[in-house]
């Protein structure tokens, strides 16, 4: 464990130095590909909050925020009354998070440089959330018992954990038509992710969790959706694709020559008006404390 950097906005302190960075790195590519996702998916994530109960006056807890495209949503959802606690294990997010705030003008939000499998550390002194919110970080970590068990005592009775991440990511994602090149570079995310600790099926172990540890699950449902070329949610791969490739290369996930295979089906399948990706399935759930 050592001394956080300090950092030249207010946040409070980690008593945590990351091990492991994230794996889709925090730089420009994916700062503009993480706000891409949100405006795709901001519609499904506000009706999931809806439907967890965040309000005006709400005490909601957004776990590992990154730059806080769902953070600065909610804060402004929960209003002046409420507050958004906002915790990730990246301080250059964080940075970006307080520069988005400034813009928005939001001053009801908490930055916390930690890591979320040790909130217990993290959160001292904020024990009324309303709502925890959690999406795409589950799938990162090694031990989401441990975010569940770290949040859980700061949790009103009735509080809600809301969730939104992948289960079976590795097997439905697919080009249509299929096209190996494709294929094998999905193979090397999961094991990528794997290999730093993550699961790209990790929904299916959420509700057991959630139940073993004083939850009932109250809303669990898939978004399984395509994209076509030519289409806004095309991006959402592309994106993802022009980033990562790159970075499984360089990680020895996939060799230069396998990159530039499934490049080029990626190139072949967007010239093509009559071909389809059937994107990983998004699994939502809802969990309220007992
Ligand atoms: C795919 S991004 C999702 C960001 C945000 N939840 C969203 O939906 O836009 C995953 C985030 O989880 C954070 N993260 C991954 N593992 C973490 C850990 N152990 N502790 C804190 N943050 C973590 C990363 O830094 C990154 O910001």
């Amino acid at each position: 464990m050592t001394t956080p950097t300090a950092l030249p906005h207010p946040v409070t302190p980690s008593i945590h130095e990351p091990g492991q960075p994230y794996v889709l790195g925090t730089g420009s590519d994916e700062t503009f590909r993480l706000g891409l996702q949100h405006r795709l998916w901001s519609a499904t994530a506000h009706a999931l909050w809806e439907k967890a109960g965040v309000q005006p006056g709400s005490t909601v807890i957004d776990i590992g925020c990154g730059p806080g495209h769902a953070t600065m949503d909610l804060a402004q959802i929960v209003g002046p009354t409420g507050r958004v606690i906002a915790v990730d294990e990246s301080a250059a997010f964080l940075k970006q998070l307080h520069d988005g705030e400034v813009a928005r003008r939001l001053n009801n939000v908490e930055r916390v440089l930690g890591d979320v499998q040790e909130l217990g550390e993290c959160l001292e002194g904020n024990e009324s959330i309303d709502v925890a919110y959690a999406r795409w970080v589950f799938c990162f970590v090694s031990d989401p018992e441990a975010v569940i068990t770290g949040i859980k005592p700061f949790m009103k009775q009735g509080a809600k954990f809301a969730v939104h991440d992948y289960f079976n990511y590795e097997r439905s994602m697919t080009l249509a038509p299929r096209r190996e090149a494709f294929t094998k570079v999905v193979q090397a995310v999961a094991a990528s992710w794997r290999s730093r600790g993550g699961d790209t099926d990790v929904m299916g172990k959420l509700p057991g969790l959630l139940v073993k540890h004083g939850f009932k699950v109250t809303h669990l449902e898939v978004l399984q959706r395509i994209a076509r070329p030519g289409t806004t949610m095309w991006h959402w791969p592309a994106s993802f694709f022009h980033n990562f490739i790159p970075k499984l290369v360089q990680g020895g996930f996939i060799t230069e020559g396998e990159a530039t295979a499934a490049l080029q089906a990626w190139a072949e399948a967007e010239r093509d008006p009559a071909s389809f990706i059937q994107l990983p399935p998004v699994y939502e759930l809802i969990a309220e404390k007992l």
